[in-house]
């Protein structure tokens, strides 16, 4: 068969390891074209000349090397078609497509015009449909959970509270398992939680804690209307800090590649069983293909 491998979306610590496995189970019995720059590699017909070697070279690297991208073309259409045709030109019988929720949705789209998908969710998000975990959201944590323990060593020394912004966009699932790891005083993570709440909460811990924790969930409310509401209604010396990309980059955890390893593995399992158009997805800890549906 030919099989094309493409990254799109964010990325997550992982996908290299997830790649390099990918290929070495499917290179000696299939031809692979991996993508440039997910769905734009595939419009332009870029394919990289990355042999089974760079691969291995670079499997513990963060980031992902064959490049990803967020190709608002490819909700177009027209580009969707030229997608095709260059599929088609390119005798490719089945894309890999490794990335998050808009990936996904770009990956039906492929499986409409009749060609044979295979998904594997990668997201520090954490949050694609039916599956209980997603390459790079372990490594997310882990790099979140250290920023805040770092940083808030020096928080004490001045008995500062701290606001640290987590990503996630809408999904809470990195700031809720942060904030267990670092034992967080107040989650700011959904609609349900409020400037007023957090202020409550922050009365009591600071007459326990020096230097009280509190996360919060990217794209909520304003971290420095909340760090004045704080300051304002308390009178304590509050700091802010958005934790931002170091949570998607750097090095997978043991984790994070021992099921990057597992995805690849249920992935190219089911490929040879000619068992195509699934999501690989985590279902109570098992790594199981899941149909795509519509
Ligand atoms: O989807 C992963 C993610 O890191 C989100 O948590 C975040 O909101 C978003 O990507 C940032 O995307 P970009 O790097 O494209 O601005």
């Amino acid at each position: 068969m030919n099989i094309g491998i493409l990254a799109s979306g964010g990325d997550g610590a992982g996908m290299n390891y997830c790649l390099y496995n990918l290929y070495k189970k499917l290179y000696k019995k299939h031809k692979i074209f991996l993508f440039n720059r997910g769905f734009y590699g595939l419009i332009n017909n870029d394919i990289l000349n990355y042999n089974f070697k760079y691969l291995k070279k670079h499997k513990n690297d963060g980031g992902i090397i064959i490049k990803t991208s967020r190709c608002k073309e490819f909700e177009m259409k027209k580009y969707q078609d030229i997608a095709v045709e260059n599929i088609v030109k390119n005798k490719i019988d089945l894309i890999i497509v490794m990335g998050g929720n808009g990936s996904f949705n770009g990956a039906k789209e492929l499986i409409v015009r009749s060609v044979k998908v295979m998904f594997i969710p990668c997201t520090i998000d954490n949050d694609v449909n039916d599956s209980e975990y997603c390459i790079g959201f372990d490594t997310a944590c882990y790099n979140c959970a250290n920023f805040i323990k770092h940083v808030n060593t020096t928080m004490q020394s001045f008995n500062r509270t701290c606001i640290y912004e987590a990503m996630g966009r809408e999904c809470p699932a990195i700031a809720i398992t942060v904030g267990n790891m670092v034992d967080a005083d107040y989650l700011y993570v959904g609609n349900s939680c409020s400037v007023e709440n957090c202020i409550d909460v922050l009365r009591i811990a600071k007459q326990k804690k020096d230097a009280p924790i509190v996360i919060l969930r990217e794209n909520l409310v304003d971290i420095k209307y909340l760090r004045q509401e704080i300051e304002k209604k308390l009178n304590i010396d509050v700091r802010t800090c958005i934790v931002g990309y170091v949570q998607r980059g750097g090095k997978p955890t043991k984790l994070e590649k021992l099921n990057a390893k597992k995805f690849a593995e249920t992935c190219t399992k089911n490929i040879n069983q000619k068992n195509y158009n699934n999501s690989i997805v985590v279902k109570n800890n098992k790594f199981v293909a899941k149909k795509i549906i519509f």
